[in-house]
């Protein structure tokens, strides 16, 4: 449990408003919002000029556990996921074994529970021949059916047409899609071999993993999700064609959703001479084009969500050869950071960086009484210093794979202390350990009905 806890003359970013306010906490919830004496004993953090926004629920992570945890452990990334502000994660089942069955998901929550900075759930992923699996998924088993239609890291693929089908019409929960068409990947990488050898050129990354590719394998995915009737969540959108495919507008109303990922509206392919296989992900970074139109598909609301896809690899690891650099970048340490260092550069509103991070996500998933500074809420949250800034150094990162492709970066904004249900654990630019014990995150609750 943890102290009573008052933010007094905070901004608090909320469901398309700022507010002067007061926010005080009790027993981990949020307990009032407005002016009023702070409870007996309560400590109160002074927050004037500071935003207060709900904590990121960031709905896409790799977190490597278990089987792959020289790159980053459960516990090591989401230290680093509340430093950045994000206060629940939902996590891939791309690990080792993967996480095919219930079983194997029970088992990920019980690695998470005690040592999880924060809040979590995680992902089913479909195969070939886990059609049961997904069938029997009872409510906040898991937050969704992820699907790579496309080929990634490791073996996860479903392509064949007849278990699509069965998917779409059949899971009962949010169907997440990896969309990146693989026998025209497969052709490219052929055609690119030929004429270079195995020493591609990062540069020719999207070339390979193609517009084309991205394109064809969404539409298979939208033309799925309406012929059944599917709730369907396209992840990490990447080509200004695929954007055509999603509706503008608010999202209550919509059956299919759009994400795209924070490295995707930053980077562009005027970034790989510099960054090379650091940036090497899939789907890949694009032109510029394509990254204006994912920044104008956030602000009309065709992407609803914006998510991290935080997918560490170790240096070692991204030093090979452009087949063997696997592809994925760490990136919950600075991602909301990166987002509100556009707010201050006019390309978003704080209020629409609140709502793709946060509301959207807790709605999409039904995730149960978080993403709102409401009353009521848990008191998942992260007071801001928009006048300051954050210096990407080195010595900061506190990923496993210890880089990061913001290295050298000065992010304008700074965040200055992140609340996971009640308990600080970020704070004055460091992790605080667990007053009491355990780390604070908890399993997330989902109220998802297809
Ligand atoms: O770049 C990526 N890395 N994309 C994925 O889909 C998987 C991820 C990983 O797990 O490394």
């Amino acid at each position: 449990m943890s102290a009573d806890l008052s933010l007094v003359n905070v901004r608090v970013v909320n469901e398309g408003t700022i507010t002067g306010t007061d926010v005080h906490i009790r027993d981990g919830r949020i307990a009032h919002i407005g002016p009023r004496a702070p409870a007996a004993g309560a400590r109160v953090i002074e927050g004037a000029g500071r935003w207060l926004l709900p904590g990121m629920i960031d709905d896409q992570v790799h977190f490597r556990e278990p089987g792959l945890t020289h790159k980053g452990d459960l516990a090591t990334e989401s230290a680093a996921a509340v430093a950045g502000g994000i206060t629940s994660f939902m996590e891939m089942p791309n690990v080792r074994p993967a996480t095919l069955t219930r079983t194997a998901l029970e088992d990920k929550y019980q690695r998470a529970a005690g040592r999880s900075m924060a809040n979590y759930a995680f992902y089913l992923g479909a195969s070939h021949h886990n059609l049961d699996e997904i069938r029997r998924l009872a409510p906040g088993q898991a937050c969704g059916v992820k699907v790579f239609m496309g080929a990634s890291t490791g073996d996860l693929l479903v392509e064949r047409q007849d278990v699509l089908e069965a998917i779409f019409s059949e899971s009962p929960v949010l169907i997440a899609t990896h969309c990146e068409d693989t026998p025209m990947i497969r052709a490219n990488e052929a055609r690119w071999r030929a004429r270079f050898g195995d020493d591609i050129p990062m540069a020719e990354h999207p070339a390979i993993r193609s517009r084309e590719a991205c394109l064809a394998s969404s539409s298979l995915a939208v033309s799925l999700a309406r012929r059944h009737g599917a709730p369907l969540h396209v992840l990490h959108i990447t080509t200004a064609e695929e954007l055509a495919l999603f509706e503008a507008g608010p999202m209550a109303a919509k059956q299919i959703t759009a994400e795209a990922c924070a490295h995707h509206l930053w980077f562009s392919s005027d970034d790989y001479p510099r960054l090379g296989s650091l940036i090497k992900c899939n789907p890949a970074i694009k032109l510029p084009t394509d990254r204006e139109a994912l920044v104008r598909a956030v602000n009309e609301d065709r992407i609803d969500i914006i998510a991290t896809d935080h997918a560490p690899h170790t240096r070692e690891e991204k030093a090979g050869h452009y087949f063997q650099a696997p592809a994925g970048l760490p990136l919950v340490q600075h991602a909301l950071l990166s987002l509100l260092d556009a707010v201050q550069r006019g390309v978003y509103s704080v209020e629409t960086v609140v709502r793709k991070t946060s509301h959207a996500v807790a709605e999409r998933y039904g995730v149960i009484d978080r993403g709102y500074i409401r009353e009521g809420c848990h008191a998942d949250l992260v007071l801001v210093d928009p006048q300051a800034q954050t210096r990407v150094t080195p010595e900061s990162l506190l990923y496993k794979c210890a880089w990061s492709p913001f290295e050298g970066e000065v992010l304008r904004s700074r965040i200055d202390m992140t609340l996971v249900n009640g308990v600080p654990v970020w704070e004055g630019g460091r992790v605080l350990p667990a007053a009491a014990g355990a780390p604070p995150g908890q399993r997330l609750g989902f109220d998802f009905r297809r």
